[in-house]
């Protein structure tokens, strides 16, 4: 059996893609410093798949814990969750966001090459394109970005490519996510954002819940259907099937170099679209007011996705509807997340 490091494995993409794995056959060992994530979360992945899974509780600042892991694992691979990602914090805290996300996953690719270990899945965003001059948005794209959170994002690109040209048979797969939303549909699994959510959905769901009394839509002035933010929105499961396919890909290629892939649905949907399909769906009340727009927020988001497709052989199965059912499954079966 293979064994995978999972780095940030207790988080929200990280667990959903732990099952997807599991079920194909390859075994994980989770490393995460619960930073931003619950143990339960774990615990609730192994009811899914019916197996214990391999926890390790550290930091992946802590070189020394990740040489000991190395040291009694055989790795064929990395899937690299981990890493902090809240936009206004990393504003306010630059520092922090370079130490954990930069240094932290410098300090993942020298403990691999200290182990020959040489398959590497990356968590980038579709952040790193900054505001495209056209969409959808191709791979090709140039990259710029606005906040210290996405630079961390880009500067990660960089290392990874430069250390794809100096180690010819290092493989570095730079999944460069779109808007994950939704949940596992056995409702035990989900987002759980520790503080207010910054992100669309989870405001939504938590509105609907009644833990927040109102929605604010940031701007109905752009230039798109209504005059609401664009954003394309893709089920967590399907980005969680896109890492299988990553995985199988680096099983089946001996040398890819850094090879960047959007996993969108290439399918924009506005906000009040999105609110409007979560309250159908649903049959929940989601209150909100028009607000001013968000500083760093641009009009539209979406993705080519048919690099996905032909290199990879994945395309996303789940439409909106089936992202909100999903997300307010989880949302009110436990409407305070973890705790
Ligand atoms: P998450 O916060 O739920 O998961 C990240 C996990 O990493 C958490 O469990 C956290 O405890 C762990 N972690 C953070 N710093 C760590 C450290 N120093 N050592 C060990 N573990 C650490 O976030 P997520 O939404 O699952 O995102 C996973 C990855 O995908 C992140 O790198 C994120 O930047 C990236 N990403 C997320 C989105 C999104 O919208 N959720 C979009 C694009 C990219
Ligand atoms: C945000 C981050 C981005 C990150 C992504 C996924 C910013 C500027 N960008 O992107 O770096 O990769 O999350 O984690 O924070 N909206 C509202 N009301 C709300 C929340 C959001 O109207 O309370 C709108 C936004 O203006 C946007 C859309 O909903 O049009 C989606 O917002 P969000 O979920 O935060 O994602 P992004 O802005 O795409």
């Amino acid at each position: 059996m293979m064994k995978i490091l999972v780095t940030g494995g207790a988080g929200y993409i990280g667990s959903h893609t732990l099952i997807e794995i599991i079920n194909a056959g390859f075994e994980p060992v989770v490393y995460d410093n619960l930073s931003n994530s619950s143990p339960v979360a774990i615990e609730r992945v192994e009811q899914i798949v019916g197996q214990n899974i391999n926890f390790i509780k550290g930091d992946i600042l802590d070189k020394e814990l990740l040489r000991k892991v190395f040291a009694e694992h055989t790795f064929f691979a990395v899937i690299h969750f981990a890493g902090l990602k809240a936009v206004g914090e990393s504003v306010s805290k630059p520092l922090k966001y370079y130490q954990n996300n930069v240094i932290g996953t410098i300090n993942v690719l020298e403990v691999m090459k200290e182990f020959g270990v040489k398959n590497f899945i990356f968590s980038s965003s579709a952040t790193v394109y900054g505001n495209p001059r056209s969409l959808p948005i191709y791979e090709s794209f140039e990259r710029s970005c606005t906040n210290p959170y996405g630079q961390s994002k880009l500067m990660i690109e960089y290392v990874l490519e430069d250390v794809c040209r100096a180690q010819v048979d290092f493989n570095a797969i730079s999944l460069r996510y779109f808007n994950p939303i939704g949940a596992d549909e056995s409702g035990t699994i989900g987002e759980d954002p520790s503080d207010i959510p910054n992100n669309l959905m989870p405001y939504i769901s938590q509105v609907a819940v009644g833990r927040l009394e109102k929605l604010s839509v940031f701007g109905d002035d752009y230039d798109t259907i209504d005059g609401t933010g664009v954003r394309d929105y893709i089920h967590v499961v399907d980005l969680a099937k896109g890492h299988l396919k990553a995985l199988e890909y680096l099983a089946n290629h001996k040398q890819t170099g850094f090879l960047p892939i959007n996993l969108g649905t290439g399918h924009g949907t506005s906000v009040l679209q999105l609110v409007n399909a979560f309250i159908k769906t649903t049959g929940q009340k989601v209150p909100y007011v028009i607000a001013p727009r968000r500083v760093g927020d641009i009009a539209s988001c979406y993705a080519n996705a048919d690099k996905a497709k032909t290199l990879l052989g994945w395309v996303a199965q789940y439409d909106i509807e089936r992202m909100c059912i999903d997300t307010w499954r989880w949302q009110s079966n436990n409407p305070n997340g973890y705790n």
